[in-house]
């Protein structure tokens, strides 16, 4: 596995990466792009040309979406004081630097209303409906990450949006039936982030029927990976009472994580019931 940032003229991608020796034939540029992704937290200044937004939301419409109900909204926000105010509560202060902030909503609101309009009262509701918005508001969001790429801007996930779901709600004005599930910032990259390892693709991939075996060879291997690569060097989980463990790499940052819910994050249940949704 290499850790350097360019192979034979061009970027590293998770292929060189990872080491992972498939058919040069079937890795053409959109897979290399895909392969090539990695979270931006720094943006220049640059202002996006006019029409990117319209054409970064095609994109996203373009992705699949459960019985073409569509049932996702995203705000765009470029004010100033919005995006400061963003960052603040998702405590991601890169927010208030990216040039475009995109909060992306599951939606059930304007599918009531079309059923309203045509006369009917909305009976879908509860958590398959919760999923089916939820995963296509997902959806959405990963096309429209890839198309920004592919113009060469950079994109970060921001599920800190739901740390303050109801400052957001009414700062976005949402109606009920919606909610920001995680906000998305979009800009040209200020630095070069390297491409991240992900687990081994045998941990990810069961062929026939779900299988453990090897996992936990697979899981050290790549703790050990991630160790060396630096990415937790300056972002350690604080935990009471947490032992030093022998390296710090995915497995000890992850079940760190685990150990301490995100208290930003308690009674989500409870909080989007307040904001409409019914489960
Ligand atoms: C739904 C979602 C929410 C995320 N929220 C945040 C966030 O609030 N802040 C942040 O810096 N990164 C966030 N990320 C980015 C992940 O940390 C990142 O994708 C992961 O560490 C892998 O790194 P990579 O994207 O560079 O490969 C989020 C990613 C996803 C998919």
């Amino acid at each position: 596995m290499s850790c350097s940032g360019e192979v034979m003229g061009r970027d590293v991608d998770r292929f060189d990466l990872e080491g992972r020796r498939v058919p040069e034939e079937l890795v053409n540029d959109v897979i290399r792009l895909m392969a090539r992704h990695r979270s931006v937290r720094a943006y220049r200044p640059d202002p996006l040309p006019e029409g990117l937004l319209e054409v970064l939301v095609t994109a996203a419409q373009s992705a699949s979406t459960s019985s073409n109900l569509q049932a996702y909204s995203i705000v765009a926000v470029e004010d100033a004081e919005k995006r400061r105010l963003l960052a603040e509560w998702s405590k991601n202060p890169f927010v208030a630097q990216a040039p475009l902030f995109l909060a992306f909503c599951p939606d059930l609101h304007r599918l009531e209303r079309v059923a309203q309009r045509q006369g009917y009262e909305m009976q879908s509701a509860g958590l398959e409906m919760f999923i089916v918005a939820v995963v296509d508001a997902a959806l959405a969001a990963q096309n429209l990450a890839l198309a920004a790429e592919s113009l060469g801007l950079g994109i970060c996930y921001i599920g800190g949006l739901r740390n303050e779901l109801e400052k957001v709600a009414e700062l976005l004005r949402l109606p009920p039936g919606t909610f920001g599930l995680f906000g998305m910032t979009v800009g040209y990259p200020a630095d070069a982030p390297r491409v991240r390892h992900r687990l081994p693709l045998e941990v990810v991939l069961h062929r026939e029927e779900y299988s453990d075996a090897g996992l936990d060879e697979a899981l050290g291997r790549y703790d050990a990976v991630t160790a060396e690569s630096g990415i937790y060097a300056k972002r350690r989980v604080a935990v009471e009472d947490a032992r030093e463990p022998e390296v710090y790499g995915w497995l000890e940052h992850t079940a760190r994580r685990l150990a301490r819910p995100s208290a930003s994050r308690l009674h989500m249940r409870e909080r989007l019931e307040r904001l409409g949704w019914v489960f």
